[in-house]
């Protein structure tokens, strides 16, 4: 993954980079580098660890210079040290490189390189690309766009890189295969920035130009940008796109952890994905990219959804609304398995594919596998202007605005809502809902804010209970229906940024193995609302029970069966089952946020992990 970020201008370059370095860091935070180059020298500073420290490394006379590139590491190539973190330095010293993504062949140019006399430092596959680049350079006696350019047509992978040469100070030179590359535009081409998301740059230019796949820029101040077509050397000319994004939708606002403010979030967050296209009182589901394609959702043999992670579990939910609403058979596949496992994909299914970021390398993948075979493609995605999002034939965009904690949690429950709406607006095309049925639908979605809220104001009960679970090695979530994958994304929350081991099981199936694990004081945490099968998860409570688990159970306002039995009990207002994941999912957020920050963990930044996984 990594995050990438640059400046070229007339401000101080350094303090720039390492804010924006900051806001990346949810793309990884194994290492951080940057170049700073003063007028007359070009100085690398790197290390182990955090932005911050990476900051206590460059000293303040150095912090000066108008063009600095800099780097936050999520480790694919090599150990996470100081060696291995970017920016890379070619054999001369002239070249450094930031780059995210990975070069699949670098080992074959590496061999060729030790060949002709070069050496490396680190075990990373960045390092042979800069190399490459100098060789490339060398042979061909040309500029550092033109290396750049033909040393990429030899690479297999996928990139987003920054390349800056101490011979030519005065531009940049970007490219992107893979892993996303946005370029920010001064007045006048006074300045430029270069990062993996637009974040570092909202405050300074709301001009971007998001670079497509195979397309390489060259960065000069007082002039536009160049691009060109890496491949081909065609030129391409730039469309500058206006940036939504504001800075207070990328800071804390008085929360104590970014995932905090976006759990609460959610109210607002899952009324702007529904914003304008549900309308209840015109009794329509407004949706262009489903309305577009249509008949091919109405004539589909079935759906199948590709996701990884979170957005995963939302594909999961998505299945039993398909199912049950549309009546369309749906198979939910994560993209990893799928993309290898030769799937039968013929021209009457519809691909959905969920994800938050947009750039997930194995969804990515998935869908375009699926495209070649025929298959039409929807993409659900947070991230506007993504890679998924353009591969889509069509799709929707959640609006839930940018997803910073690296665990998952406005991103899931607006995509869920969106996938609702989806599968309403087919239920009704296709005569499967009665027109009363769909109203109901529609007004009951719209009471979902609301319910969230009231929700929210019983967090100060979930960190009490939470502090209960502090020294459990591993708890248990059981879920039946549309709320087995509430458990499943419920445990996935508590081992992501506790470390506590989780596991999340279908309700009924917790006899044919999970049980041998409950004993005095085991953590089962238990979706028991009064819709679908709630005597049957009545039922599996009071299996725990005498197995004297400690039973924390999500129940509905009023629910009397339970609350007798269980330890704790957290309410939620009364709603369909088809929509109670938007509420059930909440508390579970709220609980491992709490446990996660007694225990002293980092929440937004969980070891090992990263937002946005860009690689295999
Ligand atoms: C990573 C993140 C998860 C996310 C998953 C899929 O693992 O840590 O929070 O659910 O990627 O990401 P996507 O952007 O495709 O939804």
């Amino acid at each position: 993954m990594c995050g990438i970020t640059g400046y070229i201008g007339s401000r101080d370059a350094y303090p720039i980079v390492i804010k924006g370095l900051q806001r990346l860091e949810y793309r990884g935070y194994d290492s951080a580098g940057v170049l700073l180059y003063d007028g007359s020298n070009a100085q690398v500073y790197k290390t182990k660890g955090k932005v911050a420290d990476l900051q206590a490394v460059v000293p303040d006379l150095q912090q000066k210079g108008t063009i600095c590139i800099g780097h936050t590491r999520w480790a694919t190539h090599g150990v996470p040290n100081d060696v291995n973190s970017h920016p890379h330095v070619s054999n001369s010293g002239d070249l450094a490189i930031v780059h995210n993504g990975i070069i699949e062949n670098y080992d074959t140019i590496k061999a060729e390189l030790t060949q002709r006399g070069y050496t490396f430092k680190s075990d990373t596959d960045t390092e042979v690309l800069v190399n490459l680049i100098e060789e490339v350079q060398k042979v061909n006696q040309c500029k550092l766009g033109k290396a750049v350019q033909l040393a990429l047509n030899e690479v297999i992978g996928a990139y987003a890189i920054a390349v800056f040469d101490q011979k030519k100070p005065d531009e940049l030179v970007v490219a992107k295969l893979g892993s996303p590359l946005a370029i920010g535009i001064g007045e006048n081409n006074s300045e430029f920035f270069v990062a993996s998301d637009a974040s570092p740059f909202i405050e300074y230019t709301k001009n971007a130009v998001y670079l497509d796949d195979e397309e390489l820029a060259i960065i000069k101040v007082g002039r536009d940008i160049r691009i060109r077509k890496i491949h081909d050397d065609s030129q391409v000319s730039p469309e500058v796109q206006a940036l939504q994004l504001n800075l207070s939708q990328i800071e804390k606002e008085g929360f104590d952890h970014f995932m905090l403010k976006e759990i609460y979030e959610q109210p607002k967050a899952i009324k702007d994905t529904y914003r304008g296209r549900l309308l209840p009182n015109e009794g329509i589901i407004r949706m262009a990219g489903v309305e577009e394609y249509i008949e091919r959702f109405k004539s589909a043999d079935r759906i199948i959804i590709i996701a990884c992670g979170t957005s995963w579990h939302a594909g999961l939910v998505a299945e039993y609304l398909f199912e049950e609403i549309a009546r369309i058979p749906v198979e939910v596949e994560y993209a990893s398995e799928f993309r290898y496992r030769n799937p039968i994909i013929t021209e009457k299914d519809v691909v959905i594919a969920i994800s938050q970021s947009g750039e997930t390398a194995d969804s990515l993948a998935a869908i375009k596998m699926a495209k070649a075979q025929g298959a039409y493609v929807f993409g659900v995605c947070n991230v506007v202007g993504s890679s998924i999002a353009r591969e889509s034939h069509s799709g929707a965009y959640t609006h839930a605005g940018p997803e910073i904690g690296v665990a998952s949690t406005k991103a899931f429950t607006t995509q869920i809502t969106l996938l609702t709406l989806i599968a309403l607006k087919l239920g009704k095309e296709k005569g499967n809902l009665a027109n009363s049925d769909f109203h109901a639908h529609l007004q009951n979605m719209e009471l979902i804010p609301s319910k969230v809220e009231k929700i929210l104001k019983q967090d100060a009960a979930i960190k009490e209970i939470a502090s209960e679970f502090l020294e459990t090695p591993s708890c248990l979530y059981l879920g039946r229906g549309y709320n087995f994958p509430v458990a499943l994304e419920g445990a996935l929350k508590l081992k992501e940024i506790s470390y506590i081991h989780a596991e999340g099981y279908p309700a009924a199936e917790m006899k044919h193995g999970p049980i041998a694990l409950i004993e005095d004081g085991y953590p089962v945490i238990v979706i028991a609302i009064n819709k679908g099968h709630y005597e049957k998860v009545v039922s599996n409570i009071q299996e725990i029970k005498s197995r004297k688990g400690k039973i924390i159970a999500v129940v509905t306002e009023g629910d009397v069966t339970v609350k007798e039995m269980a330890d704790h009990v957290i309410e939620i207002p009364e709603v369909e089952e088809a929509l109670s994941p938007l509420l059930t999912t909440i508390p579970l957020q709220l609980l491992s946020y709490h446990v996660a920050v007694a225990r002293g963990c980092n929440v937004d930044q969980p070891r090992n992990l990263a937002k946005s996984v860009t690689v295999e």
